[in-house]
């Protein structure tokens, strides 16, 4: 009897040690102390001993009982420890992760593209390295023009068979203007968002790297109703609501006529202030009629099309659509100040 004892205990503590989980645990503890278990069938059989063997057996049987729900006891609190790091609650909210979002002038560019593609505007692209042929000699500015002095250029510093610098970082997006009627031909409607560069001392107004969208609708009897027309619908998209504005004449050699549209400054009123140079006023939008040699360079008859262009300054309207004092936030890769957007 002593022998079946420290056998059978021998075996639970073998068996108990494999245990990982609770359910085989109270499985085990079922099998072994159970109404029906091994061990109360042996304690059970106690009873039926002679005098000195109750004894002996009895207490064994009694140290065995003890050690085992000892040893059980702590095998549950080993498997509970180990469920309880191991639990995932699927049903608690996930972690939140900090996530990006646009940047204002791409949220204004995505918002200008909808509104042109809406009245029919392809969305073009166009290089931001660009040749002095596309950037200024197709857009009717020879190399010596004074026109030249207009824009502050970044030449990139290779020289062709002639010795001329020949590549610049574009000023404007106009170059793709040429670039689009060489391509597509007539009729044409098409807008070319992009960065451009200026050598330019920056101000509250002026940067270096800023945004521009060119836009441009060659077809028959084009005149500057439409463009005027156009300029309208772009800026009752932006702002949802009417928009103080004034018109005036402005020189560009790739137009004729040329505008200017103007924007009454939305952060002083009109009252001026550094975001507007102190003029109430902030160029927003030249436009003009393509000049015929402009279309010629874009192989396109003069005689049977005409077109209108303009290049928006986007992040100048980015500025007056959020009230951003200083244009040079917007490159300033703050987050404190992208992160309100
Ligand atoms: C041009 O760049 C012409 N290509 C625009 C054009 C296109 C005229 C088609 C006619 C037909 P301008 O240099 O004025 O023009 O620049 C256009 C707009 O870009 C300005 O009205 C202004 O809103 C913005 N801009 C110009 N320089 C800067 C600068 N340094 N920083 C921020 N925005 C600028």
């Amino acid at each position: 009897m002593i022998n079946k004892l420290q056998q059978l205990k021998k075996q639970i503590l073998e068996e108990l040690s494999e245990i990982k989980d609770l359910e085989s645990l109270r499985a085990l503890e079922i099998k072994y102390s159970g109404r029906k278990g091994e061990l109360t069938e042996i304690l059970r059989g106690i009873a039926g001993l002679s005098g000195e063997e109750k004894e002996t057996i009895g207490k064994l049987a009694n140290e065995i009982k003890l050690e085992l729900r000892k040893k059980f006891a702590e095998q549950r609190e080993t498997v509970e420890e180990k469920r309880e790091k191991e639990f995932v609650d699927a049903t608690l909210p996930g972690e939140k992760y900090d996530r990006g979002h646009l940047h204002p002038i791409t949220i204004i560019q995505n918002e200008l593209e909808d509104l042109f593609a809406s009245m029919g505007f392809m969305v073009l692209d166009g290089p931001e390295l660009e040749s002095d042929y596309y950037n200024f000699e197709a857009l009717n500015i020879s190399r010596y023009h004074p026109a030249r002095d207009m824009q502050d250029t970044f030449y990139v510093d290779t020289k062709n068979k002639e010795g001329e610098y020949d590549l610049v970082m574009r000023t404007h997006t106009s170059p793709v203007q040429v670039r689009a009627m060489q391509k597509y031909g007539a009729p044409l409607r098409c807008v070319a968002p992009g960065r451009v560069f200026r050598c330019e001392a920056t101000d509250a107004a002026h940067e270096h790297t800023f945004d521009q969208m060119e836009g441009l609708m060659v077809d028959k009897d084009i005149s500057i109703a439409n463009l005027i027309a156009v300029m309208k619908e772009l800026l009752k998209g932006i702002f949802k609501k009417e928009m103080e504005v004034r018109v005036r004449p402005g020189y560009f050699p790739f137009v004729e006529p040329g505008i200017e549209l103007d924007i009454k400054c939305t952060i002083c009123g009109g009252a001026k202030c550094p975001s507007c140079k102190n003029s109430g006023w902030l160029e927003l939008m030249p436009a003009g009629m393509v000049h015929p040699n402009v279309l010629k360079f874009g192989g396109i008859d003069s005689k049977k099309y005409s077109g209108f262009a303009f290049g928006l300054g986007l992040t100048r309207l980015a500025m007056m659509k959020y009230g951003v004092d200083d244009i040079r936030l917007f490159n300033s890769g703050d987050l404190r100040f992208l992160e309100q957007f």
